[in-house]
């Protein structure tokens, strides 16, 4: 292993993201410093938050820039260690982005312990499995009965978002781009109706499908969607901000929904945007408790995958455009 594969960011999308945005290159093997450990990559995650670090709307991301590596959630190897307490093939869960190899200092990986797919751990026991569990449970505050609505409910956050409600007793609704898409969520993940925004009478769909309005919704999509479910929620809803996948994808995001604030005050419903890692000491219990659900069967944890570094570029393009169905993974080496 003499040369690292890694993908560059070559240009900051104007518009749409296109897979030429990106360069594959061959880079020096990194060699890992005192206090670190060289990882190589097992498999990434590929989340729609990444598309927002590109559009330089995510603050904890910082400015955007060319000619670095994609960004992106890792389950890597050690490969070689020279920090203590970290050893050989000890699995890690860190912050390798789009690259082959990379050495990190021991405080940047939680190692963590092997399962039989290590993938999980860039999905639902990676950041937006952690971002489904603390954003339903400690923003929304769902109670068994009350009715939950996801947006982007087929994808990595939402396909968990909508389990973990049904776990606690409510009545679910996703809000997905296709037909089939929604056909898989009840018919397979238990949710008790989907509705498909991209069709013209998406409004009177979700309120059909809400009869007794909304308590919860967990917004991964703000636009239209929120724009929708905001008229249908009952007094003390909570609305759960986790993102804005609608206005990402371009380099004018659409204003704010009707209704804010009138609407809240009126009856009286919180809207809170969150960070995952507003939880980060909470990471390890979290983990643990969607493991016991993973392997009891009570979540499916959907897994969506490409595999190949060249192909990442595609996979996420692809996203974007609604083609995943559970995390989008790219697998790089077993
Ligand atoms: N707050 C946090 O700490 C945190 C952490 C992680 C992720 N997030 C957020 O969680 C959300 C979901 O991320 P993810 O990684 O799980 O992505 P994902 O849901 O797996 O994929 C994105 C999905 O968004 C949908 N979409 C695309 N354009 C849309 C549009 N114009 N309107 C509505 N839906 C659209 C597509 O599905 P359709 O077929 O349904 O269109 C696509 O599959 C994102 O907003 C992300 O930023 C937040």
């Amino acid at each position: 292993m003499s040369t690292n594969t890694r993908v560059l960011i070559r240009n900051l999308p104007k518009e749409k993201l296109a897979v030429t945005d990106y360069e594959l290159v061959e880079s020096p093997m990194p060699s890992p410093a005192d206090g670190e450990v060289l990882c190589q990559t097992l498999a990434i995650g590929v989340g729609a938050g990444a598309r927002a670090g590109l559009q330089g709307s995510a603050s904890y991301a910082g400015a955007p820039q060319t000619g670095i590596v994609m960004n992106g959630q890792t389950i890597s190897r050690v490969v070689e260690s020279r920090a203590a307490g970290l050893n050989k093939d000890d699995l890690v869960v860190c912050g390798s982005g789009w690259q082959a190899f990379a050495a990190h200092p021991a405080k940047a990986v939680t190692r963590v312990p092997a399962i039989d797919d290590p993938a999980h751990y860039v999905g639902a026991l990676g950041t937006n499995g952690l971002t489904a569990y603390f954003g339903l449970l400690r923003v929304g505050e769902p109670k068994a009965s009350e009715t939950v609505v996801v947006s982007a409910a087929a994808g990595s956050v939402g396909h968990l978002v909508g389990q973990i409600a049904k776990l606690k007793g409510c009545r679910v609704v996703g809000t997905c781009g296709s037909d089939e898409k929604g056909a898989r969520l009840v018919s397979e993940l238990g949710f008790d109706a989907s509705v498909n925004y991209k069709d013209g009478d998406f409004r009177a769909a979700l309120k059909a499908a809400c009869p007794d309005g909304i308590d919860v919704y967990f917004d991964n999509t703000g636009g239209d969607v929120l724009g929708a479910v905001l008229f249908r929620m009952n007094t003390f809803g909570r609305i759960a901000c986790c993102g804005v996948v609608s206005q990402y994808d371009t380099s004018n995001p659409a204003g704010g929904p009707r209704g804010v604030p009138g609407l809240l005050v009126n009856k009286r419903i919180r809207m809170q945007g969150f960070l995952v890692f507003d939880y980060a000491s909470e990471y390890a219990t979290a983990r643990e408790t969607m493991l016991g659900w993973i392997k009891t069967g009570a979540i499916h944890a959907l897994q969506d995958e490409f595999k190949g570094l060249a192909q990442a570029p595609a996979a996420f393009v692809d996203l974007l455009a609604g083609g995943n169905i559970g995390t989008r993974i790219i697998r790089v080496a077993s």
